[in-house]
């Protein structure tokens, strides 16, 4: 039972202009770990969207005139709503996406951080002049862009969006966003609060529509959107820059990884068993920089492997609102199924399977899935070719420096990347060969607003976040001021 200290903040139909749209069909949202429905929202039609696009590029105007202070001021008031609202936030997060509270509550005050630093940079969006003589004048300004399009996953429906708004909006721009269906609601409520915090009206719209097809295609063809913004899958990724392409229309790409996590021989087998459990576990797993290959140097790997059986048995699964879980459901059935099909497959192909965890659900129900260790997992099988997006584990040994870096890079995916070591030598040769986004070395917490967020490779393109994340956001308009006059 879904019970806010604020029960506005539950809110049911598409934030469009400076009102909330009732649309002709609904749609039932579902709780994953009991299954029933939290709520049935309204969906939005065609003419809702150019509805909600004019009303970005009216407000859009006015936003971008304001002063940088201006602009960050209402970022920083948002901010400090989420944060008192923190609750709340995290209560409608857990019910949509299941994650423990705690988790909620954590990514909630990510979301927030993540305005209260684009309100800093929207302070400090400087341009540059350049060097000139003859009594001209060169500079380079950063411009908005105008309306960007923000597509956003079920995995973190509140930090996903607030880092990509909190940047649109802090560099003068308006936004539409499209959260997914699965978890509309922390998307609605945080839009809400921003209006709250002083957003003008219009300036940012949330669509809810199952025609995720055909609003992505609208996006990639519709002159007034500027830019898209997207997380999720590299498949669809890949299907909206086709689209994205043909208009030249500029794009931020966040798409999937297949993290390697090394654990060499000579590592503090206890700070990797420490880094390798947040790491792999948060979220239950479904997250693109979660540890998806546990790469063990062989000389180690049974001393590891039993420290961490002893670990996954500390994994409770059941309801993110009951005490002691700290690991939730699955998004729906469809991914236990998908899971268990990598699971199988790497079985007939000679891994051995364990199962772990403590079942602490109240009811059979949910889209729970219980934790997996996989060894003898080897470079053909899906658990080692694609992201697992789940709480199991799929452990390859190797012996040397070389095989563990060929391993890791064998993937076309490069997100995020793992190292545990104590040998300076073998950090340093890792840091320049392994061909991923960000990198940890010797730890596992790679999510700061103060840093870049984003890969390589068919992880997509464009950073999230730190002094970066702005500036994809902007376009830098150069001036050349004659002396003619
Ligand atoms: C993701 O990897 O899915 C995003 C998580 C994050 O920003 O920590």
């Amino acid at each position: 039972m879904l019970c806010l200290s604020d029960p506005s903040l539950l809110i049911t139909q598409s934030l469009i202009g400076d009102a909330m749209c009732e649309g002709e069909q609904s749609w039932a949202v579902h709780n994953p770990a009991t299954e029933q429905v939290i709520a049935q929202v309204r969906l939005v039609n065609e003419v809702s969207r150019e509805v909600a696009l004019v009303s970005a590029q009216a407000a859009q105007v006015d936003w971008a005139g304001l002063s940088g202070m201006a602009r960050g001021q209402i970022l920083r008031c948002w901010g400090d709503l989420m944060r008192a609202n923190e609750q709340d936030l995290a209560c409608l997060l857990t019910h949509e996406q299941g994650k423990p509270i705690v988790e909620a509550r954590a990514e909630i005050a990510y979301a927030a951080a993540y305005f209260h630093w684009f309100a800093g940079e929207a302070e400090r969006a400087y341009g540059r002049s350049l060097p000139a003589g003859d009594g001209k004048r060169y500079w380079v300004e950063p411009r908005p862009l105008g309306v960007v399009a923000a597509i956003t996953p079920w995995n973190f429906p509140a930090a996903m969006l607030a880092r990509k708004l909190a940047a649109a909006v802090a560099a003068g721009n308006g936004a539409i966003a499209k959260p997914a269906l699965e978890t509309p609601f922390s998307a609605l409520a945080m839009v809400q609060l921003g209006i709250r915090a002083g957003l003008p009206a219009g300036l940012v719209n949330v669509l809810l529509t199952d025609q995720a097809e055909a609003m992505g295609a609208w996006f990639c063809r519709e002159p007034g959107i500027a830019k898209i913004t997207f997380t999720g899958s590299t498949a669809v990724g890949k299907w909206l820059l086709a689209r994205a392409g043909a208009e030249v229309k500029p794009c931020t790409m966040e798409l999937g990884g297949n993290a390697p996590f090394i654990v060499f021989a000579d590592a503090d087998l206890n700070a990797a068993l420490e880094g390798f459990m947040a790491c792999k576990f948060r979220n239950a797993g479904q997250t693109c920089i979660s540890a998806n290959r546990l790469l063990l140097q062989k000389s180690i790997a049974v001393e590891f492997l039993n420290l961490l059986r002893a670990r996954l048995n500390t994994l409770h699964y059941g309801n993110g609102m009951s005490n002691g879980v700290n690991l939730g459901p699955l998004i729906h059935a469809k991914a236990c199924k998908r899971l268990q099909e990598k699971i199988i497959n790497a079985q007939n192909a000679g891994a051995r399977v364990e199962w772990f965890g403590v079942d602490k659900r109240e009811h059979s129900q949910g889209s729970f899935f219980v934790p997996a260790l996989v060894t003898g997992v080897t470079p053909t099988m899906y658990l080692f070719t694609e992201e697992s997006f789940g709480p199991v584990v799929a452990v390859t040994e190797f012996t040397t420096y070389e095989d563990a870096i060929e391993l890791a890079n064998k993937t076309q995916y490069g997100l995020a990347a793992y190292v545990y070591s104590q040998n300076i030598t073998h950090i340093n040769r890792c840091q320049r060969q392994l061909q991923f986004g960000m990198l940890g070395i010797n730890d596992a917490h790679l999510s700061h607003v103060f840093a870049p967020f984003g890969g390589v490779k068919e992880s997509g393109f464009g950073r999230e976040g730190g002094l970066e994340g702005i500036s994809h956001y902007q376009s830098q308009q150069f001036v050349a001021w004659g002396n003619n006059f």
